[in-house]
């Protein structure tokens, strides 16, 4: 009932009901209106990089596989056999042309068609409507931005263009600060934390305001200083379709933070040739204190180069999978500082991770407290914050205190949530 989601969520107000963090039936409708609707990043270009490399990873609760064809196209298809069901790659990631399933042996392409099975003459002889060609996977539609690959499961969803809009513009800082584009630093970290998927997502999509605060100790520790208020008033967040990124444009605030100089020497050198290429204001951009979410469960922070998804395992279950994003021209050198520095602060060992996973746990399961549940939470900071910019693209708002990207992201929670579905 849409009306009574509205009330779930009051964004005049500000006010939130914890209910949305816990909720077994709101989950449930998250997986079928949300992750089944909308696109999901599911891989860099770079993890697949040669014909037959594939991974495996999930879009919402489903499995899927990511894969390179000899023709050097990406197909994602469910990690599920159409015989029984069975998962038909029980690898993570690697490099094959066929995948055959353990349990009887049908034997699938990287596009997912049926190839073989073992006795099909069988087949043929005694099941008149046996048909190879429609026993492929189900396959999901896929498009890619500038290295990375979204995926969705809905044929009627407007192209990736529609979905990311102006948000094109911000990713370019981070994509294509460089004209040899970006890639993954080998290796992904896959951990598991007991909190619901929104908090991680609209923390990295607005919430600078516990930066100060929660994160205040470790960069005591790490860097003999605290985390300073930065100017609140050259600070933005500016928000697309329910995409959030809120900034400073001290240009190697988030790059100091990995506690590696050369990398903060190899921005700051690199500054004119980036000005070039986006302008001076997004050139400001590249390294500076900011956090980001791509709706509805993709973050990363600009120069400290983490890259994140934040997958849904039950109301109160995360998988969270990181990779470290680098310039691909990027010497070894300062591509080994960039591992170094971001498993030294987000990483499940990092100190900032485990800084804020502690709260989202904490949260999430306070939320639940069925006195506690009926108390409404505060999302009211900045509510008159907008601001007309010349050069900044999508809904802008001054100051980064500021709880206008995590309505925005709720917003377009709110507006899926609602869709009419079969
Ligand atoms: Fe895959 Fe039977 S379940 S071959
Ligand atoms: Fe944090």
């Amino acid at each position: 009932d849409p009306a009574a989601l509205r009330r779930l969520v009051d964004l005049d107000k500000g006010r939130i009901d914890r209910r949305v963090y816990w909720d077994e039936t709101i989950y449930r409708m998250e997986l079928e209106r949300i992750f089944a609707r909308t696109w999901l990043f599911v891989a860099h270009e770079s993890q697949v990089a040669k014909p037959d490399d594939f991974l495996t990873t999930y879009m919402g609760e489903d499995g899927v596989i990511v894969a390179r064809g000899q023709d050097g196209r990406i197909s994602v298809f469910l990690n599920s056999c159409t015989h029984r069901g069975n998962k038909i790659s029980l690898a993570e990631v690697g490099n094959r042309r066929r995948f055959t399933c353990n349990y009887h042996g049908w034997t699938f392409d990287t596009q997912g068609a049926l190839v073989g099975l073992p006795h099909e003459d069988i087949y043929k002889a005694t099941c008149p409507d046996f048909d190879k060609a429609a026993l492929g996977i189900h396959r999901a539609r896929v498009e890619s931005y500038k290295g990375l690959v979204f995926a969705t499961f809905n044929d009627e969803a407007p192209g990736l263009e529609q979905f990311l809009g102006d948000y094109r513009w911000y990713l370019d800082v981070l994509l294509d600060n460089d004209e040899g584009g970006t890639e993954f630093l080998p290796g992904n970290i896959k951990s598991r934390m007991q909190c619901n998927w929104k908090f991680p997502a609209e923390n990295f999509a607005g919430d600078s305001y516990h930066a100060a605060w929660t994160h205040n100790s470790g960069a005591m520790a790490m860097l003999g200083t605290g985390v300073g208020k930065s100017n609140q008033e050259r600070s933005y967040q500016v928000n697309v379709n329910g995409h959030g990124w809120q900034f400073g444009l001290d240009m190697v605030g988030n790059a100091m933070v990995l506690g590696e100089p050369e990398i903060v020497q190899y921005l700051r050198e690199r500054e004119a040739r980036v000005a070039e290429r986006l302008g001076k204001l997004r050139s400001r951009m590249v390294g500076a204190i900011s956090s980001a979410n791509l709706f509805p469960h993709t973050s990363f922070l600009p120069g400290q180069n983490t890259f994140r998804t934040w997958h849904p395992k039950g109301p109160s279950a995360i998988e969270l999978h990181t990779w470290v994003l680098v310039n691909k021209s990027a010497p070894q050198s300062i591509k080994d500082k960039y591992m170094k520095g971001v498993m030294r602060t987000f990483s499940p060992s990092g100190t900032l991770e485990m800084d804020d996973g502690d709260n989202w746990e904490n949260a999430t399961q306070t939320n639940q407290g069925v006195v506690t549940r009926a108390q409404k939470l505060h999302y009211g900071l900045g509510m008159d914050s907008a601001i007309a910019h010349e050069e900044l693209k999508g809904a802008v708002h001054l100051r980064k205190y500021n709880d206008t990207n995590q309505r925005a992201f709720f917003r377009r929670w709110l507006d899926l949530m609602c869709q009419e579905i079969d």
